[in-house]
């Protein structure tokens, strides 16, 4: 709700004003100093980043290094909290004032450097309007301090029967209440005050006091768990690597944590902690998915590259809610408890986590990525990757499809983020053999990990990187309006996790000792020829003038400057071109998009998002 107007903003300039803005709404803060009241226009004209889809999210040229969170859950199961929050903050432009997201509790004081700040909360608009005794400026950093408290803010998902952001989850029958995070797209500011865009990642500091017989479980390393008043305990963890606001896990239940062997897979070989998070009397066949992260970790590792981050596991929760890619720690609803939607989740950590998004229309390249894991790992288990591919391609072909940059929000996990988004991974494989793509899905997260991603870097860097076959493939299947055709590729051995090798007509180097012999392999028979991966509609070259495509550019652009404060430039990102900046257009055909999903796809997405 806004509290003071523009119209009064504009009209005070006395110090009676002042002090409601910094005093009332501050309730217990009494400024020390006393800032001059914001310019009208300064407050007017904070832009936010661009995104194409939530186009008020953020605010362009702020940079958020560090979220240190103080969190109390008083009363687990309900929707109030209470909290600080210290911001470290820097800019890559000046800027006059600090316009945060947020929807959340009602703010109770604002600090600048420990001093009291004047500031607007507009909790309909989602914005916290923060004046600073002086503009923020480019090499400066400030610590902005945010005290709130409250019932958090309700931002509800189009597609899905839930609201994104701070669960409550209220106690019933033997289950105690309880709170979890879960804020995929823009839910984080529902409870605390963010840059909330995927192109600002930041550290956090997460502490949370919860009362007595509860546990707290966040993203990051625990690192403290001391004694708070009335047998609570105050938790703390810490996320050392920047993840984008959505990511933050932050959980509130009976817990039982249940520690594994740790994992080498991190940087440099690195250990990776290992700890689960069961609610207190969660089944047996539910954990039991869980005893497989280890090996999940070691196999997709091998194809992506070492784990990002110091710890991972999973932290389950009762209510039917889709799987979220939170930090660290998997966000995982009972009804998903498989090993499928583990893989993925887990997936998500290098994609979508440690390689964050530039605009939410490019939201495949998290869950296309996350989704092609699911088969990296079922080939890894033995089984026949084809019949998986095909799987995908036939539900593809039952769905709407549309070009893998989103242009709504209701297309956002669709089924042609998840599965065309895989396919067309799938479309860049079959032109290279294993081993290229492995070095292929490796750089990518090497090279692209240090600033926000889009289709256009992925597009340039498969032509470089694999040449212009695998990356003429990926065009195709991302920017045709139809669903490309289905190719069967040259490389269709499939490596299986005892070193088992299926036999195929051009047998990869590991295999071919085995494969001397003249036995045929369950897939050569098929008469399926190994075709090439173009379709004549490749060739439109029209150059694509429409406003998804110019606003990401926009954003790139933004978010290039935005990012140099925090993250290098990569030379791995060199020779984005202009072909790619064409798009398919004649000749292909072209189906409507999806802007509606079925029942039956919402129910599918709940319980295993992305499943064939
Ligand atoms: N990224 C999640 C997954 O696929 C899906 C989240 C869906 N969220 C939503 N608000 N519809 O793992
Ligand atoms: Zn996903």
């Amino acid at each position: 709700m806004t509290r003071f107007t523009f119209s009064l903003v504009r009209r005070s300039s006395s110090l009676l004003a002042l002090a409601l803005l910094a005093g009332t709404q501050g309730q217990t803060a009494t400024p020390t100093a006393v800032p001059t009241l914001p310019p009208p226009s300064a407050l007017i004209t904070a832009q936010p980043i661009g995104d194409s889809i939530f186009p008020a999210l953020g605010q362009a040229g702020l940079d958020v290094l560090n979220y240190d969170l103080d969190l109390f859950v008083d009363r687990p199961g309900r929707s109030e909290l209470r909290g600080t929050v210290v911001l470290t903050v820097t800019a890559t432009q000046p800027l006059p004032v600090l316009s945060l997201d947020f929807l959340g509790p009602q703010v109770l004081d604002v600090r600048w450097e420990g001093l009291p700040a004047p500031y607007r909360h507009d909790q309909t608009a989602g914005k916290l309007t923060i004046q600073p005794p002086q503009p923020l400026r480019p090499g400066t950093l400030a610590r902005v301090t945010v005290r709130f408290a409250g019932k958090a803010g309700v931002r509800p998902d189009p597609d899905l029967p839930i609201d994104v952001g701070w669960q409550a989850v209220p106690a019933q029958g033997d289950r105690v209440g309880a709170n979890f995070t879960l804020s995929e797209p823009d839910g984080t500011r529902t409870f605390l005050p963010v840059n909330d865009h995927p192109s600002d990642p930041a550290t956090f500091t997460t502490r949370v006091t919860v009362p007595a017989g509860y546990t707290a479980a966040a993203s990051g390393v625990e690192r403290a768990e001391v004694a708070a008043p009335d047998g609570g305990r105050t938790f703390t963890f810490e996320q050392a690597q920047p993840i984008p606001t959505y990511t933050l896990a932050i959980h509130v239940n009976q817990f039982e944590r249940v520690d594994a062997a740790a994992v080498p897979v991190g940087v440099a070989g690195s250990d990776v902690l290992r700890r689960d998070y069961f609610p207190v009397g969660t089944q047996a066949d539910t954990r039991a998915a869980y005893t497989s992260t280890g090996e999940i970790l070691k196999v997709l590792a091998e194809w992506f590259g070492p784990y990002p981050f110091s710890a991972y596991g999973s932290a389950i929760v009762t209510p039917r809610v889709p799987a979220l890619e939170t930090a660290t720690l998997s966000t995982m609803p009972v009804t998903s408890s498989n090993t499928r939607v583990l893989v993925h989740e887990t997936a998500h950590q290098w994609f979508g986590d440690q390689l964050t998004l530039a605009d939410w229309s490019e939201v495949w390249l998290n869950e296309g990525f996350a989704t092609y894991a699911e088969l990296l790992w079922a080939q890894a288990q033995g089984e026949a990757g084809e019949d998986i591919v095909r799987g995908w391609y036939a539900r593809a072909g039952r769905s709407q499809t549309r070009p893998l940059v989103a242009t709504s929000e209701a297309q956002l996990f669709d089924t042609t983020a998840y599965i065309r988004g895989a396919l067309a991974l799938h479309a860049v494989r079959v032109t290279v053999d294993d081993a290229a793509f492995k070095g292929y899905l490796r750089g990518w997260v090497a090279g692209f990990h240090n600033r926000p991603v889009t289709t256009a870097d992925l597009l340039a860097y498969t032509r470089t990187r694999l040449g212009a076959t695998a990356g003429a493939a990926l065009r195709l299947w991302a920017e045709s309006p139809e669903l490309p055709p289905f190719r069967k590729g040259k490389h269709r051995h499939i490596h299986r996790a005892q070193g088992g090798c299926a036999c195929q007509a051009t047998p990869h180097a590991r295999c071919s000792s085995r494969c001397s012999s003249s036995r045929p392999s369950r897939r050569a028979s098929s008469g399926r020829p190994s075709g090439r991966l173009l379709s004549p509609c490749t060739m439109g070259t029209k150059r694509n003038s429409g406003r998804a495509i110019r606003s990401r550019r926009a954003v790139k652009a933004t978010t290039k400057s935005a990012r140099s404060s925090k993250w290098a430039l990569s030379s791995a990102r060199s020779g984005k071109g202009s072909p790619d900046s064409r798009s398919i257009s004649a000749g292909c055909g072209s189906k409507p998009s999806s802007s509606s999903l079925s029942r039956r796809d919402v129910s599918r997405k709940i319980d295993a998002l992305g499943r064939v």
